[in-house]
């Protein structure tokens, strides 16, 4: 089983939309793959269709509620999710006296009797506070969606320097999955600028699969569907099967 963050401390990244269309890419080419909606925003929860969800992982995080209480099956076959609360941007609040809070969603889904996805995707919020620090702790692989635009690229340097202190104090096993150019606009020269930036900067840790700018990706939470789903000709489609492919070929 692979479990993978998907981590940029700078929102409107492509965290939500890749964690989203990542996972239901991943599921079609026929893994079973669980998607973890840690921002409190629950966009990726929305997108699917869960809205205002109970009080499910903010319990988990500050009560007894096990792991197992808040996965929902989703319309999507071999996709489930674990949905986020409103009720979650106070879990920091909450844990503040808690020993090692960055510990618990590591110990709870270490007490699941049985692990039957491939893929764990934990969609992150845009804050590198305790939730997100609780995604890093339990992945082994950490995916950055990083928007191609030049001022995408100073977070980044800030963001593995994060990461390396994660691994270095809570978690040795953690590894960067890669780094996802997102948002890649074909037309403008800045953004391949910005594409061969990343190239040379971060050569073999960039996905050589590339997310395009594509409308559709936008309309998609709307319709409630991932963009398979919503159009399978779209370019958002190839992009994001494109990605499960390579990410498939990294097992
Ligand atoms: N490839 C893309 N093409 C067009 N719009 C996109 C693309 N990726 C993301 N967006 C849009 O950009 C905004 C931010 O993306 P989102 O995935 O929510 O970022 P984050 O979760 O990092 O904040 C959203 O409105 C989303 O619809
Ligand atoms: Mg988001």
């Amino acid at each position: 089983m692979r479990t993978i963050a998907i981590v940029n401390q700078k929102g409107g990244s492509g965290k939500t939309t890749t964690a989203v269309n990542l996972a239901a890419a991943l599921a079609e080419s026929g893994k079973k793959v669980l998607l973890i909606d840690l921002d409190p925003q629950g966009s990726a929860s929305l997108w699917y269709g869960f809205k205002e969800q109970a009080i499910g992982l903010y319990d988990m995080f500050v009560k007894n509620n096990k792991f197992e209480n808040v996965i929902e099956k989703t319309e999507i076959e071999r996709l489930h999710i674990a949905a986020s609360s409103p009720l979650l941007a106070g879990v920091e609040k909450a844990l503040a006296k808690h020993v090692n809070p960055e510990n618990i969603l590591k110990e709870k889904v270490s007490k699941l009797p049985g692990h039957p996805w491939d893929y764990i995707l934990i969609d992150c919020p845009p804050t590198l506070g305790i939730l997100s620090l609780n995604a890093l702790t339990f992945a082994k692989e950490v995916l950055i969606p990083v928007e191609a635009h030049v001022m995408a690229l100073h977070g980044l340097v800030q963001l593995l320097k994060t990461i390396n202190t994660v691994k270095q104090h809570l978690n040795p096993q953690l590894d960067i999955a890669g780094i996802l150019a997102c948002r890649v606009d074909n037309r403008t020269k800045h953004s391949q600028e910005v594409l061969d930036q990343l190239k040379r900067r971060f050569d073999s840790k960039l996905y050589k699969s590339f997310i395009r700018e594509n409308i559709k990706l936008a309309e998609a939470p709307l319709h409630l569907k991932p963009i398979n789903l919503y159009d399978k000709n779209s370019k958002g489609t190839k992009d994001y099967c494109q990605l499960a492919k390579e990410l498939i070929n990294q097992e």
